[in-house]
C-alpha cells in the first residue's frame, strides 16, 4: 500500500509554481494548458505522498478540470490505493450524482481521502472527533472506536433534518464506507441521558429495535456531546406514516405488529421496561411500491426513558412519557411497580396496534386522563376505563363467540389480541413474548391463506 505523508506546503507552492510557469512558456491554447496544469499538479501531488494538498487539489478540480476517470488512471498509474480506494468509495456514494444533500462530490472525495488516509493517525492519538477546522475538510467527522466506524457530520439545513423530540436533535450524517456510504441519522441529546446512551449501546443489534450503528460520547471544551447513530428509517416514525395515511394489507399491519412485539418482548425479557412507548417512537421503513408484500420493517426506538422495571422511580415520574398511552392503571400514582410496567408497555403498544388495524386513533385516547387532576385519581381510572371498555367490549363479544366456534379469520384473530392488549385490567393483556408467539401463529396462518 502506498501512503502519504505530510510535507511543507513551501515545498507544494514551489513546485505548483513551476508547474504554472512551464505551462505559460509553452503558450498551449488556454483550456488545454489549465486541464494539463490540474492533472499535472494531481500527478504531482499523487507523487510527492501529500494528501492534505492532494485532497485541496481534488475539491478544486474535480467535476471542472479533471473528471473522476482521469483520477482513476492517475491513481492506477502511480499504483496509489488510498487514491483509489477514495475514488471508489466517491462513486459508490453518488453514482451519477453531482450533488447529494448539499455536498459537492469534490469535497466527498477531499474527506474519503483523509478518511483512507489520514484518520488513522489521529485514532491512534484517542481523538475521535474532528473539527473542519482542524481537517481542512468540508464538515466534521466523528469515529467510533468501539464499532470503528466513521461518520461525516452534516450541519443542520432543510435537506439535513429529520426531526426533534423534547431530549434530542436528529438531523442526517454520512456513515463512511469504502464500497457504498450511507446516509443515516444522527441523534445528538440535548438533555444529558447517559442511561439513554447505556441501554442503546447495549442493545445494539437487537431485532425490533432500532438499527444502532454507533453510540459516541465527545468532549468539546466543557461542553459533552452525546450522539447515537442509527439507520436512516423512511418514512421515519409510525405517527409520520399515519400521517401521510400509507396504505397497509393485513399480511403488512401484521408483520409491523410481529416486528414491534419482537422488539418489546427482547427489552422486556430483559426486564427493560420502555416507559415512552408511542407512534413517535416507533420507526418504520417502507419499501416503494404498493401495498401488498411488502418488506417493511418497524422498529421501537427512542430508549430515552427505558430502564429497569425494578427501579425505585419517584411517585410523581409519569409511567408512559406520551400521557395519551398511559393505561387507566398508570393514572393512579405508586400503583405501578416492577413487571406492572411491562402491562403498561403492552397495553401502549395497543393502543398503536388499534390505530394500525381501524386506521383511526384509539378513541379514547386523550391526556386529560393524566394531566387533568382537578379530578380523583381513583375518578379518572374509573372514567377511563369504563371508556375503553364501551370502545371495545361488544366487538370481543363477538370475536369470542367466532372463536369458540371455530369460525374465527387470521385477521380477526389480530383484531382480538389487539383488543386483549388494551384491556383496562392489566393482568387480561398478557406479555409481549407470549402476544409474539400467538401474533406469529396468527401471521403464518394468514400467509398460506392470504394473498395480502
Ligand atoms: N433513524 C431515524 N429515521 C427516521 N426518523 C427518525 C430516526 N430517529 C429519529 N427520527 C425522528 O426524529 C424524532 C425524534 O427522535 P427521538 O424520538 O429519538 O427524540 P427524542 O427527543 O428522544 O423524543 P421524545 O420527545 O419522544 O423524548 C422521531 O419521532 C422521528 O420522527
Ligand atoms: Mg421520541
Amino acid at each position: 500500500m502506498k501512503a502519504f505523508s505530510a510535507r511543507t506546503t513551501f515545498v507544494n507552492s514551489v513546485f505548483a509554481f513551476a508547474l504554472l510557469f512551464q505551462n505559460t512558456i509553452w503558450a498551449q491554447p488556454e483550456n488545454v494548458a489549465f486541464e494539463n496544469q490540474a492533472l499535472q499538479q494531481i500527478q504531482a501531488a499523487v507523487d510527492w505522498n501529500d494528501s492534505r494538498y492532494l485532497g485541496k487539489l481534488l475539491k478544486q478540480y474535480l467535476g471542472k478540470k479533471v473528471t473522476l476517470d482521469e483520477l482513476r488512471q492517475i491513481a492506477k498509474g502511480h499504483n496509489s490505493e488510498v487514491l483509489q480506494r477514495a475514488i471508489e468509495a466517491t462513486t459508490g456514494f453518488y453514482g451519477t450524482h453531482k450533488e447529494m444533500l448539499g455536498i459537492k462530490r469534490a469535497a466527498f472525495l477531499q474527506m474519503a481521502l483523509f478518511i483512507e488516509n489520514s484518520l488513522h493517525e489521529f485514532v491512534k492519538k484517542n481523538q475521535y472527533y474532528l473539527p473542519a477546522e482542524q481537517t481542512g475538510l468540508e464538515y466534521p467527522l466523528e469515529y467510533d472506536s468501539q464499532t470503528r466506524r466513521t461518520f461525516i457530520i452534516l450541519p443542520q439545513n432543510k435537506q439535513t433534518y429529520i426531526g426533534a423530540g423534547k431530549n434530542k436533535v436528529v438531523l442526517k450524517a454520512i456513515f463512511y464506507n469504502e464500497k457504498k456510504s450511507e446516509v443515516v441519522a444522527r441523534a445528538v441529546q440535548t438533555k444529558v441521558r447517559e442511561i439513554e446512551m447505556k441501554t442503546t449501546s447495549e442493545l445494539r443489534g437487537t431485532t425490533g429495535i432500532m438499527d444502532v450503528l454507533a453510540c459516541t460520547t465527545f468532549k468539546k471544551g466543557n461542553e459533552v456531546f452525546r450522539t447515537i447513530y442509527t439507520k436512516l428509517y423512511f418514512p421515519g416514525s409510525l405517527s409520520r406514516a399515519f400521517s401521510l395515511r400509507f396504505r397497509f394489507t393485513y399480511y403488512e399491519k401484521m408483520k409491523i405488529a410481529l416486528n414491534i412485539l419482537k422488539g418489546l418482548s427482547e427489552l422486556h425479557k430483559r426486564n427493560i421496561t420502555h416507559r415512552d412507548i408511542s407512534p413517535q417512537n416507533c420507526l418504520i421503513h417502507i419499501p416503494l411500491g404498493k401495498a401488498g408484500r411488502r418488506e417493511i420493517v418497524a422498529v421501537i426506538a427512542d430508549l430515552g426513558r427505558a430502564d429497569s422495571i425494578w427501579k425505585n422511580y419517584p411517585l410523581k415520574s409519569r409511567v408512559q412519557g406520551h400521557s395519551c398511552y398511559t393505561p387507566p392503571e398508570g393514572i393512579v400514582k405508586g400503583r405501578v411497580k416492577g413487571v406492572d410496567f411491562l402491562k403498561s408497555d403492552v397495553y401502549a403498544i395497543g393502543c398503536i396496534f388499534y390505530q394500525l388495524f381501524y386506521e383511526k386513533a384509539a378513541p379514547w385516547l386523550s391526556n386529560k386522563y393524566v394531566i387533568n387532576t382537578s379530578k380523583s385519581e381513583f375518578s379518572r381510572y374509573r372514567v377511563l376505563s369504563t371508556k375503553i371498555y364501551r370502545y371495545t367490549n361488544s366487538r370481543k363479544r363477538v370475536l369470542a363467540r367466532k372463536a369458540m366456534r371455530g369460525k374465527i379469520s387470521t385477521r380477526e384473530a389480530f383484531e382480538q389480541l389487539i383488543l386483549r392488549m388494551v384491556d383496562p385490567d392489566a393482568e387480561k393483556r398478557g406479555f409481549a413474548t407470549g402476544l409474539y408467539t400467538e401474533l406469529q401463529s396468527i401471521y403464518e396462518a394468514h400467509s398460506n391463506t392470504n394473498r395480502k
